[in-house]
């Protein structure tokens, strides 16, 4: 945290509201800004903290990242500690103008640029061979770089005012479901950092896909809203990792992204997902809820608009419609750490198709399962 920062505000109040809507938490600047009504200067002190060597959480259209100077290896060490995140672990850096992958790349592929022209700015990040002006304290150590040019207006404005690129993972504690909104990054943050930018609700919800362009094939290294189809039309041939098509916790396989072997996104309380015919999944988890519960445990169920009114045990929450895939990919971080908020001890869901946006739901719902899948004969 850059101390100098606060030395004008009220350090001994733990929530003080100041002038111009700002609030203090725990010393942490907690500013408001409408994505849709967005005045430059309203980031200037947040692209001031990024260009000091601060932290500052900004909103994103997939999920809240807590960026710092991706070219200072300090301010990007920083992340690591108030994250609580495992140093080899490397960063996204976000950028504001696509040009700025040659400043931070070598050896670019065509392809890099073909997929920047249809998907950037948006939900996608590429990885390429990285320049030496990018410190391995930002990439974990490796030779590549992972690059993403959000669509969020708030991010690309932060970053275009900041002049510098912002490293940013997700704004959680590390282990914990990503943000989605302020409040989850309030939760996690507050104290830990310099300043959270209040942008309102992610709109995706899902973190970016992740392409490796920096071999011969281009291969997904995390399925998220631009779908392999989707690139495939643009670039050709895609492979995926190995790793995400598995549906077990396969200890000889290595994932080429090294943030997805860690136990990401999960929920305090156990959660097993249910597949197979819904009549069937909604009889067993209700068999199941009622069994626990008469355990005296804690129960939180899962549910769609469509099934909802079907549940009879325990806290039912509806994660979005099965007639809009989006409303799943965007509630799914938010309930499960609604079910933490409620100390819920098991929790069970229904699961999805597992195809095109679908395949990205099922990889983050079998992460924060520990890949626990009950299915109906
Ligand atoms: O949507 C997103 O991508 C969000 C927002 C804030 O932009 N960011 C995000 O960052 O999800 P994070 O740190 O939570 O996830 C980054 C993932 C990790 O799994 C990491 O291992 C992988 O990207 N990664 C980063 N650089 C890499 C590299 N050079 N090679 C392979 N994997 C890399
Ligand atoms: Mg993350």
């Amino acid at each position: 945290m850059l101390a100098k920062t606060h030395d004008n505000l009220h350090r001994e109040v733990q929530w003080h509201c100041l002038p111009q809507g700002v609030l203090l938490n725990m010393n942490t600047l907690i500013i408001k800004v409408d994505e849709q009504k967005l005045k430059p200067e309203e980031l200037e002190s947040a692209a001031q903290l990024l260009r000091e060597g601060g932290l500052v959480a900004f909103p994103t259209e997939t999920v809240y990242g807590l960026g710092a100077n991706a070219l200072d290896a300090s301010a990007a060490r920083k992340i690591y500690e108030a994250k609580g995140r495992p140093s080899d672990n490397p960063l996204i850096v976000h950028i504001s103008e696509v040009s700025d992958i040659e400043i931070l790349a070598r050896d670019i592929p065509e392809k890099a640029y073909e997929l920047a022209k249809v998907f950037w700015p948006g939900p996608l990040t590429i990885i390429l061979k990285k320049k030496d002006c990018v410190p391995y304290g930002t990439t974990g150590g490796l030779d590549t770089v992972a690059i993403r040019l959000p669509a969020n207006l708030i991010a690309r404005s932060l970053i275009a005012g900041s002049g510098v690129f912002v490293a940013a993972p997700s704004a959680n504690i590390s282990g914990k479901p990503s943000p989605t909104k302020a409040e989850h990054v309030i939760k996690d943050m507050s104290g830990k950092i310099d300043m959270i930018i209040d942008g309102g609700m992610a709109t995706l919800g899902l973190e970016s896909t992740i392409i490796d362009l920096s071999g011969n094939v281009p291969v997904i290294l995390r399925p998220g809203c631009i779908t392999k189809a989707m690139m495939e039309n643009v670039i050709g041939p895609v492979e995926v990792d190995p790793v995400i098509l598995s549906k077990n916790p396969d200890p000889s396989l290595a994932p080429k992204a090294p943030g997805m072997k860690y136990r990401h996104y999960a929920p305090e309380g156990k959660l097993t997902i249910y597949e197979g015919d819904t009549t069937r999944v909604i009889d067993a988890i209700n068999h199941k809820a009622k069994e626990k519960l008469d355990s005296g445990k804690c129960v939180g169920i899962i549910a769609t608009d469509e099934t909802k009114a079907l549940y009879q045990y325990g806290t039912v929450k509806t994660i979005g419609s099965r007639k809009d895939e989006n409303s799943i990919a965007a509630g799914l971080y938010a309930i499960l750490r609604e079910f933490d908020e409620l100390h819920m001890e098991y929790i069970y869901t229904e699961s999805f198709a597992d195809n095109s946006l679908g395949h990205a739901i099922m990889n983050r719902l079998l992460k924060a399962a520990g890949y626990r899948i009950v299915k109906m004969e």
